[in-house]
């Protein structure tokens, strides 16, 4: 990956063979007073972290990028940031699959392929001193040529769905996805995004489980609420607003 991807006006790409995590670069930056649009990319994480304190194997092949931000938005509105973030991934993913194969966005920030996970969202932000968040810094990985084999944990990418893909092109063709899909979060509203999502949305109406910590809450999936947590309609009717946890399916 060492091409000059043409990304969106306002966006400037730092790329670097090998890093701890994109995510900490850019931290680094951004806490230096780098501007927002800064995309930083890397052939390889050594320290490649995902949610929930895990780590996010990151070997040469796959995408690694992080994109700094600089919205005006109170810090409660973060996590809606990740839901546009899906949509701009599913997005790019659905047209580099052609639209062959079903492409969803599993609560709260995972795309699925086939039920198979091709990518994951790690979104940090800092509090400014004002009322807005000093920075976002929107962390992604796309499964492009290999993946994590966790029996538990299905995962997929694009090579072993058959499509082989230029790093630097996707690269491109995400930052621009992911431009629209936050000008229509921050112009529009959250609803906007919200149902769109809703669209993508794995397991949507199903039956799931989601464990929170030790427990585990099963119900039907409603959809979100106006904070981006999720909504379960329990055995007797009653529904639950849950803002973390992850997301099993039923069967
Ligand atoms: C998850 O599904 O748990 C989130 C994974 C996020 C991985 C990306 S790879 C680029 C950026 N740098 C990191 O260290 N993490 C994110």
């Amino acid at each position: 990956m060492d091409g000059t991807p043409d990304l969106p006006q306002g966006y400037r790409r730092l790329h670097l063979p090998e890093i701890d995590s994109t995510n900490d670069e850019a931290r680094r930056r951004a806490e230096s007073g780098a501007d927002g649009g800064l995309v930083v990319t890397a052939d390889r994480q050594t320290a490649g972290r995902g949610r929930r304190g895990r780590n996010w194997n990151s070997p040469d092949g796959n995408l690694y990028c992080s994109i700094l931000v600089r919205p005006e938005i109170a810090p409660a509105e973060g996590a809606q940031a990740g839901f546009a973030v899906s949509l701009a991934v599913a997005d790019i993913v659905a047209d580099a699959l052609a639209h062959a194969l079903p492409v969803h966005c599993k609560w709260p920030n995972d795309v699925l392929v086939s039920d198979q996970k091709v990518s994951g969202i790690l979104i940090e932000s800092a509090s400014g001193a004002g009322r807005s968040v000093d920075w976002l810094i929107i962390g992604i990985g796309i499964n492009v040529t290999s993946h994590p084999d966790f029996a538990e944990k299905p995962a997929t990418s694009l090579a072993a769905c058959g499509v082989t893909a230029q790093l630097d092109d996707l690269l491109a063709q995400l930052v621009a996805a992911l431009d629209l899909r936050l000008t229509q979060w921050l112009e529009q509203g959250f609803d906007s995004i919200r149902n769109a999502w809703m669209e993508r949305a794995w397991r949507l109406g199903e039956q799931v489980d989601l464990m929170t910590g030790q427990d585990q809450v099963t119900g039907a999936f409603r959809g979100l609420d106006e904070t981006g947590g999720i909504v379960l309609e329990l055995a007797g009717g009653e529904r639950r607003n849950l803002g973390h946890g992850e997301l099993v399916a039923q069967g």
